[in-house]
């Protein structure tokens, strides 16, 4: 699995669980990683987090916004519970049993961490879906294919149902030839499973989070406001009825 980081996941974690409220949907985002970069970004903590949840089964669900809720990961002491879950039977699926009996969710989104760790494989096995943000370099491209490889073998030993992804390209600036290399690359090796969207470079988006806003209310005219109406769109637009949970994958 790539370590490779920074290639929009907490972003378009937010903005997607943002864009999915606003047009109605009842949203649950899930902090995944240790780092809170989701919580930080809602200027949000909640005492009892997704460590709390995986060990003791209580957590605080905050509301950030009309129809968008959300589960902090418990920062450290979600690197903590990875190391106790390590023993214990069923230690892949304890997310799934956690919030089996969760109701009244159109989407249940989880931020991820850029590591191949249980919590991640926690939260593959849980969704039924994954967004891959690919940014527009060697690296990343490189780590988007081993990421598509090891959502295969995990539904291997998942065979509960199929774990589809698709993949997004982040970080897209049309000046760069690079940029035109990489994609067209991506097309060619993943066909339809690449998103029609692109996220494009765009300075309001990484402006947003200091402002503990999200691009729809920091700057709803920029490019990085309409590209994530677009996914948002896309992704409404090709989702049977009914919930549907998404991870955002570690994907690069
Ligand atoms: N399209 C974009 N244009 C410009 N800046 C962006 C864009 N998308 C994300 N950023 C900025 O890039 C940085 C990394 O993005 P983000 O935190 O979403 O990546 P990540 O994949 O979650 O990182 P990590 O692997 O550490 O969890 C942040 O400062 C974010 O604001
Ligand atoms: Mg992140």
């Amino acid at each position: 699995m790539t370590m490779k980081g920074g290639t929009g996941k907490t972003t378009t974690a937010v903005c997607l669980s943002h864009g999915l409220s606003l047009a109605g949907k009842r949203v649950l985002l899930v902090d995944c990683d240790p780092q809170r970069s989701a919580a930080t970004s809602f200027g949000v903590k909640g005492e009892r987090g997704l460590a709390e949840l995986l060990t003791s089964g209580e957590v605080d669900i905050l509301q950030v916004r009309d129809n968008l809720f959300f589960i902090d990961s418990g920062g450290r002491r979600l690197a903590e519970v990875e190391l106790v879950l390590g023993s214990h039977e069923n230690r892949e699926r304890r997310l799934s049993e956690a919030l089996k009996h969760l109701k009244g969710c159109d989407y249940v989104i989880c931020d991820c961490s850029p590591s191949l760790n249980l919590i991640n494989i926690n939260a593959l096995v849980y969704c039924d879906e994954v967004i891959i943000p690919v940014s527009m370099d060697y690296l990343a491209e490189r780590g988007a294919t081993e990421t598509a490889g090891i959502i295969e073998e995990i539904h291997a030993f998942n065979s509960r149902k199929p774990i589809s992804f698709r993949l997004l390209p982040t970080f897209y600036d049309s000046r760069t030839r690079l940029a035109h290399r990489v994609l067209e690359d991506l097309r060619e090796r993943f066909g339809d499973r690449l998103l029609t969207t692109v996220i494009r470079m765009n300075q309001a988006i990484k402006e947003a989070p200091g402002q503990q806003k999200t691009i729809f209310e920091h700057a709803p005219l920029s490019r990085g406001a309409f590209d994530y109406y677009h996914l948002t769109e896309e992704i409404l637009g090709r989702d049977r009825p009914g919930e549907s949970r998404v991870g955002e994958s570690q994907g690069s």
